[in-house]
């Protein structure tokens, strides 16, 4: 029989209650702690979703000795300080993406998790999903053929309000770390670390970026033509362009989704698979725990490498579009 994990939650927010939903759904999780800047937002939350304890601060939860795993759910730009802040207590931290602003934070986490003998992992979600197992497989198989050309986008229309962790720069804000890190995520698990980038960006008054085309060219030659926005909405698809057909994860290719592929000029066909129990973030929790019940301090699925290698390429992005958070310059 599997151990129980006592799990907390660092940050009450919008990602922390659709992720607390999921994990009640496995056996070996117990909802053990919400913890929150503020004690009745904590209250409120634990009682919401039925977690045994409510702390009014993140450092009293990171001191008790009963929590085993903290799932971090604060904006991009606070992921290096709470997951040290786990780390150095000696939790197993499981961080939302983006991992952190740049990839000298990310170097930082990775150091001492490894420091302290602790599991990291970020919570990119989209790795455990089925649908998108399968694409890999399929991609890997070269049952299409070789991969030439990729194309990704992610856009929706989010409500402007300056102070907003979306469009606040103190935040990480933009389209880039929140949403246009999947389709870079998709062009990364395809083909790598980019040779060559090309981006064009536009920019809301409070100076978040708001809309963003990118172009990568890779060492063998292949392509993709990445985009996100925060201004409008977009079909939320990934396409993969092979010598021998195509194939596409439907919308939202980064959750639990199907796919639809052709070889050549023969009718399409659709994969579709089954509704998981949650919304998919369950899938990432119990991994966790697989990874914790085998005494691993890192993800072989989500190994710590593919973080860095994707904060890499944000960074590569952010400085030829010039997307700047103020402290957090790459
Ligand atoms: N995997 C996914 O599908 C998915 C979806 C959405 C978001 N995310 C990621 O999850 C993270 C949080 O996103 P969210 O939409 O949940 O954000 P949110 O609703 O704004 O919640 C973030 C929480 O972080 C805490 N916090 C700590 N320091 C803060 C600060 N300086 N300013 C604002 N809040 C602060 C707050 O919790 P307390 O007040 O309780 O302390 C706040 O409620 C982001 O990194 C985002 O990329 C992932």
């Amino acid at each position: 029989m599997s151990k129980h994990y006592n799990w907390a939650i660092l940050g009450c927010g919008n990602i922390a209650g659709k992720f607390a939903a999921d994990l009640a759904l496995l056996p070996n999780a117990r909802l053990y702690a919400a913890a929150s800047r503020s004690i009745e937002k904590a209250t409120m939350f634990a009682s919401t979703h039925r977690f045994e304890k409510a702390y009014g601060s993140y450092e009293e939860m990171v001191s008790d000795p009963a929590v085993d795993v903290v799932y971090i759910a604060t904006p991009h730009s606070q992921h290096r300080d709470h997951a040290l802040l786990c780390l150095g207590h000696r939790k197993a931290v499981l961080c939302e993406k983006a991992f952190a602003i740049n990839s000298r934070e990310v170097g930082e986490m990775l150091a001492t998790a490894r420091a302290n003998d602790c599991f990291l992992m970020e919570a990119f979600w989209t790795r455990f999903q089925p649908s998108f197992m399968k694409a890999l497989e399929i991609i890997r198989s070269g049952e299409l053929g070789a991969l030439k050309m990729m194309r990704s986008d992610f856009a929706f229309k989010g409500e402007y309000k300056p102070e907003k962790r979306l469009f606040n720069v103190q935040l990480g804000g933009g389209s880039l770390l929140d949403i246009g890190i999947y389709p870079i995520f998709m062009s990364l698990m395809a083909f790598g670390i980019p040779s060559e980038i090309q981006t064009m960006a536009s920019f809301c008054p409070t100076g978040a970026e708001e809309t963003i085309l990118m172009s990568f060219r890779y060492p063998g030659g292949q392509m993709a033509s990445l985009a996100s926005s925060v201004a409008s909405f977009s079909p939320t698809q990934a396409e993969f362009w092979f010598e021998n057909g195509f194939m596409r994860l439907n919308r939202q290719f980064n959750a639990p989704t199907s796919i639809t592929m052709a070889y050549k000029k023969e009718a399409e066909r659709t994969i579709t698979f089954d509704k998981g129990l949650g919304s998919g973030y369950e899938l990432e929790a119990a991994h966790v725990m697989a990874c914790l019940d085998a005494g691993k301090i890192e993800s072989e699925l989500m190994p710590l490498s593919i973080s860095s290698d994707l904060m890499e390429i944000l960074d590569m992005v952010r400085d030829d579009a010039g997307i700047r958070f103020p402290g957090h310059d790459v």
